[in-house]
């Protein structure tokens, strides 16, 4: 029997062209694998389909959308995970969902090698490997466009050389990778940073100056979790959906950054993530009413570390499953409602609600009803400033030469 390679299989182009040209190039087998973390667009079957027409032996398909939403962006909700403080990790989360299929499909076909379709300049391909590596560290790697010189070009030519059913002449000049938790698009003219982005560059948000009227939503969480929707159950998935929608109208969620890739380069981004910054916005609050001092000021360095850890590709590594860890504890207490109006680019929370609130009407009111002892505040202000008090002495004694 030949070999046989997975390929992580998206329908477009250039994978398309990938299930030719590995066969030709490795003498294998070629079963395609096509994952939905909700990116939007064709049907499975519809991928399905393509991949054998194009030469695949086997076609494995899988809707990720409720696995992916629940147990990755979940925990990205929790830790409040922005990367360089902006970015919602998007595609970092999928790359792990993906990888999970992949090697099931692997197990599943007996095959050896796992391909993507990743370039060997940015941080997909990292995350890939090193998540392959980590779940079936018999299985090898190979990037068709990094290791076997398939260049856009060259796809294109062997697509119609071999007259592939795939539509070539619309040449995108982005590349966009998208998921229910957001959309990434990067290259065309934004490699120029000076550029500003144009209104065709966004798909999951309209242009907040001109979003209708303010949409006020209460979003309810339970441990962490969104649960409901002004009062309607939800599944994490379906809160996402929702607020993509809601806030994706009032043109929340757009991001514009240069990032820091894990690979050395610095590159120009454009995200577009509504339901994913409006659902963190309202966690983040409910935090605030919710989680202790000292623990939310700990957890703030904790959910950053695990943001760069899966940012970098490290979901499967002890380090992280540890930091998990430390995070769902911190979120025994966060239930209760926001209350947040979605307004032209802004989700601004203007209530919360919580049985687990750490908020006491009695000890922060100034009028009656208070129950905090001022008189307290003096000896705690004495001594909470003793050890600067005692240096800044020292400081002036030895100044004066004493
Ligand atoms: N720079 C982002 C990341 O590393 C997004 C990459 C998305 N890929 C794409 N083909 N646009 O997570």
């Amino acid at each position: 029997m030949s070999e046989r390679i997975v390929l992580a299989y998206s329908g477009g182009l250039d994978t398309s062209v990938a299930i030719g040209w590995i066969a030709e190039a490795t003498g294998a087998e070629v079963i395609a694998v096509a994952v939905d973390v909700g990116q939007g667009g064709e049907s499975l079957e519809t991928i399905r389909q393509r991949a054998l027409d194009c030469g695949a032996v086997e076609a494995y398909v899988a809707d990720a959308r409720e696995e992916f939403a629940a147990e990755y962006c979940m925990p990205a909700l929790k830790a409040n995970a922005l990367y360089m403080d902006a970015y919602p990790l998007v595609s970092a989360l999928s790359r792990p969902v993906i990888v999970k299929h992949l090697v099931a499909a692997a197990r599943q076909f007996g095959a050896t090698t796992v391909s993507h379709g990743c370039t060997g300049k940015g941080n997909d391909q990292v995350r890939f490997e090193v998540g392959i590596q980590t779940l079936g560290p018999d299985l090898k790697c190979i990037a068709p466009v990094r290791d076997l010189a398939l260049t856009r070009d060259k796809a294109i030519a062997f697509a119609e050389q071999k007259n592939l059913p795939i539509v070539t002449t619309k040449k995108n000049p982005f590349s966009i990778d998208a998921n229910v938790w957001g959309r990434a698009v990067e290259t065309g003219f934004l490699e120029d940073i000076w550029n500003g982005p144009t209104p065709d560059v966004y798909e999951y948000t309209s242009d907040p100056a001109s979003a209708p009227a303010p949409d006020e939503v209460i979003i309810t969480f339970k441990e962490g979790v969104p649960v409901a929707i002004d009062g309607k159950a939800v599944t994490p998935l379906q809160a996402i959906e929702e607020m993509n929608r809601r806030a994706g109208a009032q043109g929340i969620g757009r991001i514009d950054i240069v990032e820091d890739r894990l690979v050395g380069i610095k590159s120009r981004e454009i995200y577009e993530a509504p339901g994913a910054m409006a659902l963190m916005a309202a966690h983040r609050e409910l935090e605030n009413v919710t989680v202790e001092r000292e623990q939310a000021r700990f957890k703030k360095t904790v959910g950053q570390r695990w943001t760069e850890l899966v940012y970098d590709g490290q979901w499967f590594s002890p380090l992280k499953q540890s930091l998990d860890a430390f995070i769902g504890d911190t979120q025994k207490y966060v239930s209760g409602d926001i209350r947040m109006t979605l307004d032209k680019g802004r989700p601004v929370v203007t209530g919360r609600r919580s049985d687990s609130s750490l908020y006491d009407f009695n000890l922060a009111t100034y009028d009656t009803g208070d129950s905090f002892d001022q008189s307290m505040a003096r000896g705690f202000i004495e001594l909470f400033g003793m050890s600067s008090k005692v240096a800044s002495g020292r400081d002036q004694r030895l100044a004066e030469g004493k």
